[in-house]
């Protein structure tokens, strides 16, 4: 497709759709069970409605902000998701590249397809790297081990997925790994392939590795297993949020795997305000799940998130064009969020508040004067 018509997300995923293996596509769209939370993201973002202010003034906008104070050239940061290799051959060093040149967060995955040591050397600052906690203890503080010597600058912690959320069009297509293509960070430690079964080779390979029985006393181990600030990914409520800060989480992520774990799970827009009321200033809240315009980043900064993450956007751009298409999807959310500051009246993002989200009353009495 000629790329000067991939103008939004939406195109570049027609366009992934259209190129990819029915399998791969399936894998990185599909969501949990029936799909509702799935669908309910994205849904609740473009129902929230814009009150936009007029006669602003508005000057040239500035969207520059800092995550656990690393600056970032925009509040949208590059979510961990999984195996990169399946989208294009550069995998996730292409992803991170695009970062890079996009100035903003990359956060690696776990189960990357290229061992992060490469990636991290290829990509740039800030990176952090996306943790599950194995059944294995001595594997699991390796992994840590290892991102904090490569480079990581914080680990997020998902807690989301003590195991993983049954999706059908995975067990359909007999979900694995291409031949030659392995969970590369776990290879040297005998974990680097999915088990010989049926149905979604993912599914199992997270029934016997990851640890089931998650706890706050795991959050405990690794805030006290590693000199990097720790994220916890996967919450979705005021009390969770407040304990993991408690348990020494630095900044907390609402979301609910993009829809892949619990279906049914509020969507996150509709979770984040709860979160943000629990925690106050004690933490920096970031959100994801369902994001597809800069509009719909706007909206998450009005209810109070500090970033915003994107996974399936940013893939499609890679499944359509390596590197340059992860980086014009970022690109484009850049754009659009920037179109959507000037017309909702906001220069910079601490210009963005509630008041976006609501139609202001005005005291009639006051008008009669
Ligand atoms: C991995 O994290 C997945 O959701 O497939």
């Amino acid at each position: 497709m000629d790329p000067e018509l991939l103008l939004n997300v939406a195109d570049y995923a027609r366009a992934a759709r259209a190129k990819l293996p029915k399998d791969v596509f399936d894998y990185y769209e599909g969501g949990a069970l029936d799909e509702i939370t799935l669908g309910e993201n994205s849904a609740g973002w473009e129902k929230l409605k814009l009150y936009y202010r007029v006669l602003g003034g508005v000057g040239p906008r500035d969207m520059s902000t800092t995550v656990l104070g690393q600056r970032i050239s925009m509040p949208i940061i590059v979510a961990p998701t999984a195996f990169h290799k399946l989208a294009c051959e550069q995998g996730e060093i292409a992803m991170a590249r695009a970062a890079k040149a996009a100035g903003t967060l990359f956060i690696l995955s776990s189960l990357s397809n290229i061992a992060m040591e490469s990636v991290f050397a290829a990509g740039g600052s800030p990176r952090w790297f996306q943790l599950y906690i194995y059944k294995d203890r001595p594997i699991t503080l390796e992994l840590v081990k290892r991102a904090e010597a490569a480079g990581a600058e914080g680990i997020v912690l998902t807690v989301d997925a003590p195991g993983l959320g049954t999706r059908h069009r995975d067990t359909r297509n007999n979900f694995r790994l291409s031949d030659g293509l392995s969970v590369e960070n776990l290879a040297p430690v005998g974990k680097g392939d999915f088990p010989e079964v049926k149905g979604s080779g993912l599914a199992a390979y997270v029934r016997t590795n990851f640890k089931e029985d998650l706890g706050f006393d795991d959050l405990d181990w690794l805030c006290g297993s590693t000199r990097l600030p720790v994220v916890v990914k996967g919450v979705c409520r005021g009390d969770d949020a407040r304990r993991a800060v408690e348990h020494g989480a630095k900044a907390v992520i609402v979301s609910n795997h993009g829809g892949r774990q619990l279906d049914t799970a509020p969507a996150t827009c509709d979770a984040l305000p709860y979160v943000i009321d629990a925690t106050g200033d004690l933490c920096e809240i970031y959100v994801d799940g369902g994001i597809r315009r800069g509009s719909d980043v706007l909206k998450a900064i009005a209810l109070g998130a500090r970033a915003v993450l994107v996974g399936r956007a940013v893939l499609w751009g890679l499944c359509v064009a390596g590197e340059q298409g992860a980086f014009q999807v970022l690109e484009i959310l850049r754009c659009e969020l920037d179109e959507a500051m000037l017309l909702c009246g906001c220069t910079k993002l601490t210009d963005i508040d509630e008041s976006l989200l609501q139609p202001c009353a005005v005291n009639r009495e006051s008008l009669k004067r």
